[in-house]
């Protein structure tokens, strides 16, 4: 369990051994040694701060309560002399973690931090499952609506396709002179047929999702089929479309679903990248498993409009229907993993998809 942690303390040896010790351990460290400085360190990164009570330009209690304000999943170790031990006492009945006396052996203050650690960590864990489960519950709801409604449609379309089959093999027999500007139009309502069909099909796979069969997939091999895929429609468009794996990556999945969910978030990035912009996929290993990265040049997508866009039926698009991000996280979730938003290296959104080894 590695963390992110903040040290705000002005003894720098005490420091130094500190930050040594826990990024052993494999922590991620950075520190301050005032008020001031701590305040710029950019909060939303601490998960765990460890505070010095008396600092050169102020008091710890007030800098942790700044801190638990503007950062409400971080928690607060303060550090106190014997003296002070009544201010750190109260600063814990008001909400911070817990206090620790100097001079404190080594192992107590790692066992108070990793303690903190562990009930930061299970609340994000908590968080993250009951909104999950909120964005379930509703997807399950319009799925139903959505899987009747598509099938009562479906019947009345799959009779006019047909109708329009023997009218265009009636009209086919007539004289030339006449016939053409009859087919014109026929052509025309075939062809709005087709999309409505597809946006059945979209609807339809979205309330029943197939179930997924598993086999192991060489990732950078399907990857490498959905950008060829692409690629027309990039250059048509002008946007540079490249990709980058360094490994070979393998996931055990269905291939079929996993290349429509890659479709997908390249279809949007290069909807979002626009003429002249800049998409790119990649694809890259570590211990917890794979993660495909499509990143693009376009406007990327505010942090609070982020879970919007997995609503069914959310879209600023025309011709959207809104559903390729439901469909890629059902699947995505199916395969154990998951898909996250955040701001990418070309300038505009990063779609994150991590999968499970
Ligand atoms: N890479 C991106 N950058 C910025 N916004 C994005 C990006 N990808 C998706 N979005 C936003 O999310 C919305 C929903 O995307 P989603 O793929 O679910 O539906 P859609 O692309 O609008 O329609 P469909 O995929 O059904 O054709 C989009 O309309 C767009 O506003
Ligand atoms: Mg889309």
């Amino acid at each position: 369990m590695t963390a992110r942690l903040l040290i705000v303390e002005d003894n720098a040896e005490f420091v130094a051994n500190l930050t040594e010790i826990l990024e052993d351990l494999g922590h991620e460290v950075r520190s301050a040694e005032t008020c001031a400085k701590a305040l710029k360190v950019g909060l939303d990164w601490v998960e765990v701060a460890l505070v010095d009570l008396r600092l050169p330009d102020g008091d710890g209690t007030r800098l942790a309560e700044q801190l638990k304000e503007q950062n409400p999943d971080c928690e607060v170790v303060l550090l106190t002399g014997h003296a002070s031990v009544e201010s750190a006492a109260a600063a814990v009945r008001a909400g911070v973690w817990d206090y620790l006396i100097k001079p404190c052996a080594t192992p107590d203050l790692l066992a108070t931090l990793s303690k903190a650690l562990r009930h930061v960590q299970a609340q994000i864990e908590k968080r993250e499952l009951s909104r999950r489960a909120q964005r379930a519950e509703k997807l399950a709801a319009v799925g139903t609506l959505t899987a009747g409604l598509s099938h009562e449609i479906r019947n009345p379309l799959n009779a006019a396709a047909l109708q329009l089959t023997v009218l265009e093999r009636r009209l086919r027999k007539l004289d030339p002179a006449i016939q053409q500007p009859l087919i014109d139009p026929l052509t025309l309502v075939r062809d709005e047929i087709r999309r409505l069909e597809h946006i059945l099909q979209d609807f339809l796979q979205f309330a029943r999702p197939a179930p997924v069969t598993m086999r192991r997939i060489a990732l950078d091999e399907l990857l490498t089929k959905v950008v060829a895929l692409m690629r027309s429609d990039a250059e048509r468009r002008q946007i540079v479309l490249d990709t980058h794996w360094l490994t070979q990556p393998e996931v055990s999945g269905d291939a079929d679903q996993l290349r429509q969910v890659f479709m997908n978030l390249t279809l949007n990035a290069l909807d979002a990248a626009g003429p002249g912009g800049h998409v790119r996929v990649s694809c890259l290993r570590d211990s917890e498993g794979v993660h495909v990265y499509v990143d693009d040049s376009g406007p990327g997508v505010e942090p609070t409009q982020r879970d919007r866009l997995f609503e069914p039926f959310f879209t600023t698009k025309a011709q959207g229907s809104g559903l390729g991000l439901p469909i890629s996280n059902t699947i995505v979730s199916q395969h154990g993993g998951r898909i996250e938003i955040s701001r990418g290296p070309l300038g505009g959104a990063r779609f994150a998809v991590s999968l499970p080894r």
